[in-house]
């Protein structure tokens, strides 16, 4: 069946709840905005209150029979070529770490670009994943780094066959980019998983003139931050997998394990809102 990527199933519902009238006897306490004080709702809008509901038992029922947050993030991974997407509230510092998570645990190697973020290392302090770090390659004439080379991912691995995978930053906070394929071509023939930290790129799929984007040069994991180079709410982040290394059921639990249980639904919406904004006009 082809996805409808005019549709918005997190919005959609959250306009039913409105139109119904709905008024829930869970958090959050404000009640659609009748309890929160006068000054807040007047500098804050309405709009934000009403938006904002229980996941289960709100904006679907409390058996997620409808289904809504699945719907959404099978028509995001739709979009942008993944097998499976997550969203996530707590932004792309949440999925970076559910990612490393899923792929090595306490004592086990992981090869890392040494220009990664400090979810990277925060990841590795509560896993106890023991860092192989990969150097990025310094440009003195530009006097910036670029990601790690290929080659200097099949070196370390070469010296540590028993990582259990790689994590490249890509693209930097410099705007460079890494040759995604070609290192993802060097975990595949150990078929180790390759995760891409790709916060800076959430706008690479869209586009043909744009570097390619880590679900189209084979990744397994790609994590992406939706407020950063899409119009998101701050905090809204989503990460991808395809291939048969990672279990999908594996990155959601470990996700579930990091995440909170009071999810913003509104920061649903923004992911929702954007993917079906850039489905329809991100290649204008
Ligand atoms: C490369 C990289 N990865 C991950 C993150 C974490 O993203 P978030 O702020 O969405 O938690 C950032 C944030 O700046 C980043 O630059």
């Amino acid at each position: 069946m082809t996805a409808d990527h005019t549709r918005a199933p997190v919005l959609e519902a959250l306009d039913e709840y409105r139109r119904k009238g709905h008024l829930s006897f869970t958090p959050p306490g404000h009640k659609q905005a009748r309890g929160a004080d006068p000054a807040v709702r007047e500098i804050l809008g309405d709009a934000v209150f009403h938006g904002d509901v229980l996941a289960s038992g709100g904006l679907d029922d409390r058996l997620t029979r409808g289904r809504v947050l699945q719907r959404a993030q099978e028509l995001m991974a739709d979009a942008v070529h993944a097998e499976h997407t997550f969203f996530s509230t707590c932004g792309s510092s949440l999925s970076v770490k559910a990612a490393m998570l899923s792929v090595a645990g306490p004592h086990e190697k992981l090869l890392l670009g040494r220009d990664a973020h400090k979810s990277v290392v925060a990841g590795l302090i509560i896993s106890g994943i023991e860092p192989v770090w990969v150097e990025p390659r310094w440009d003195a004439e530009r006097n910036l780094a670029h990601p790690p080379s290929a080659e200097e991912f099949d070196r370390a691995f070469d010296a540590h066959p028993d990582a259990r995978g790689a994590l490249v930053t890509s693209p930097t906070p410099y705007g460079g980019c890494a040759d995604l394929r070609a290192i993802a071509d060097v975990c595949h023939r150990r078929s180790r998983p390759l995760i891409v930290d790709e916060a800076w790129g959430a706008h690479l799929p869209f586009h043909p003139d744009l570097p390619s984007w880590a679900m189209d040069a084979g990744a397994d994991i790609c994590v992406t931050s939706i407020h950063k180079m899409g119009s998101g709410l701050e905090q809204g982040s989503v990460f991808h997998l395809q291939g048969d290394l990672v279990p999908p059921e594996l990155l959601g639990m470990r996700a579930d394990l990091l995440g909170t249980t009071s999810p913003s639904v509104l920061i649903f919406a923004g992911l929702d809102g954007w993917r079906r904004q850039m489905a329809l006009r991100g290649g204008n």
